[in-house]
């Protein structure tokens, strides 16, 4: 993945007319009901004047901008969607599914998503210069504050009110790339459950659903699915110093089966046969560390990331004497290969054509959806030179977001060359602009065309072509 540092926002100069249009833009806006912007305009100054000193106002709370900050309105404006509280939503739905499975757990689904950079970050133990940090990959409100880009950031803090089984869900925020599977606001759920060390074995032989499945020809389920993991053990994803490995295999066993046996219940009335792998993986907060993924339209798909928690997080809050698991899951692509969703905007959808789709039934089942006719797109080209080392796809993403919103369906780069004798680096990208519930016209599309090449010429330092 390309992780170049980016810096567009790092001049004070960049930095202040980018936020003068996001802010009047913003004024604009009729669907900003919890954002507010504090501005300090005078006559002589037609726009909010925006300083490093100036603040904005979300939810009642006032921060401080400052050059770390790069979050968008388009992004603040989502923030009060809370797609997986709103009942017969598909992503409620598998919300209280997988809750349904963890029957004996807490369950927090409120938390803030505007975090600190220490809760998101730091106390999982993620090193200073991890890629994650960085502007690209983050949405910062300021150097301390920033929307979460996981549900572990609540981690800590749950685990330091002596909860030993709980499940956090809620909406988590990356800047990333834009297609059918790619959104910059997803849903995550987060489960743990940690045991006494002393007492895991028999903390564990209570789960009378996990006595069941060691004797697996007993599972009272069909069973259309296929697990793989040839996991192992080993130097590369080993378990921990301190824990002793009788324990942490007890702990390894739960965490696996507790997953499996979740994902063949949600998917055990879907039409194809279930396929599940494991594989090794690393995050800065779990050790060992997995991967899990489904087999789906001819590819593997990740769904989780899950491990042993890092005792240190136990230790720091003031649970040193358990040890247990962690998962993290993400709701959309499950959701869209169980409700047979094919785009991820229509899950921001108003459009009661979609919702409806789900309300007639019992809560919790989960059904197919039936597309309805895809109104026609319009397809628009852009071309033009780098004139520096910086340019980082995301930030071009960003803006196109920002300016059409949800009528972006998928940007593609469809050519990538380098002059001969400049050496000068070009590129062009191929936007597909669709809305979901409409036809939308050339016209209002060429405007947002207009103002993305603006746009990118001024803050991306490049030359149109
Ligand atoms: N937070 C990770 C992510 O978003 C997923 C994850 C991995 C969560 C391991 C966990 C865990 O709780 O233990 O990619």
């Amino acid at each position: 993945m390309n992780r170049i540092q980016f810096s567009y926002y790092s001049s004070t100069k960049k930095f202040t007319s980018c936020y003068k249009k996001m802010f009047s833009s913003l004024q604009n806006s009729k669907s900003l009901n919890s954002f507010q912007v504090l501005s300090t305009e005078t006559p002589s100054n037609p726009y909010p004047h925006v300083t490093h000193n100036e603040t904005f106002t979300i939810e009642g709370i006032s921060y401080k901008l400052d050059d770390q900050t790069n979050v968008s309105p388009s992004i603040l404006s989502k923030l009060s969607r809370k797609l997986h509280l709103q009942p017969h939503h598909p992503l409620y739905i598998l919300r209280t599914q997988i809750e349904q499975h963890f029957p004996h757990f807490s369950y927090f689904n409120t938390f803030n998503p505007i975090v600190t950079v220490q809760k998101n970050f730091d106390d999982l133990g993620f090193p200073k210069d991890h890629p994650g940090r960085s502007k690209t990959d983050s949405y910062y409100i300021n150097k301390q504050i920033m929307l979460r880009t996981h549900t572990s950031a609540h981690q800590l803090e749950v685990f330091s009110k002596m909860n030993t089984k709980f499940l956090i869900s809620g909406d988590v925020y990356r800047r990333d790339e834009i297609d059918s599977s790619h959104y910059p606001i997803f849903h995550q759920m987060e489960g743990a459950q940690i045991f006494n060390i002393q007492n895991i074995e028999q903390e564990i032989s209570k789960d009378k659903k996990y006595l069941i499945s060691l004797n697996s020809r007993k599972i009272p389920l069909r069973d259309n699915s296929e697990v793989n993991d040839d996991t192992i053990i080993s130097t590369n994803n080993p378990i921990q110093s301190c824990h002793p490995i009788e324990q942490v295999n007890f702990a390894i066993q739960h965490l696996k089966f507790s997953l499996n046996s979740l994902i063949k219940k949600l998917f055990i009335n879907h039409d194809e046969n279930l396929k599940i792998r494991w594989i090794d993986a690393y995050f800065p907060f779990t050790c060992p560390s997995w991967e899990m993924e489904i087999f789906f339209k001819g590819k593997w798909l990740e769904i989780c990331g899950c491990g042993i928690v890092d005792q240190n997080i136990l230790n720091k809050a003031g649970q040193s004497d358990k040890i247990g698991w962690a998962f993290g899951l993400g709701l959309e692509r499950i959701a869209m290969v169980l409700f047979d969703i094919p785009d991820i905007r229509l899950f921001w959808s108003h459009d009661e054509r979609f919702l409806d789709q789900f309300t007639d039934f019992d809560d919790n089942k989960i059904i197919k959806f039936h597309p309805f006719s895809k109104f026609p797109p319009c397809i628009k080209d852009i071309s033009f030179w780098l004139n520096d080392q910086n340019f980082h796809e995301n930030n071009f993403c960003e803006i196109i977001r920002n300016n059409a919103e949800d009528l972006v369906e998928d940007v593609k780069l469809i050519d990538d060359f380098v002059h001969p004798k400049t050496k000068k680096r070009s590129l062009c990208y191929r936007i597909n602009y669709r809305s979901m519930d409409r036809t939308v016209t050339n016209d209002e599309i060429n405007k947002i065309q207009e103002r993305v090449r603006e746009d990118i010429e001024e803050k991306l330092n490049v030359t149109l072509r």
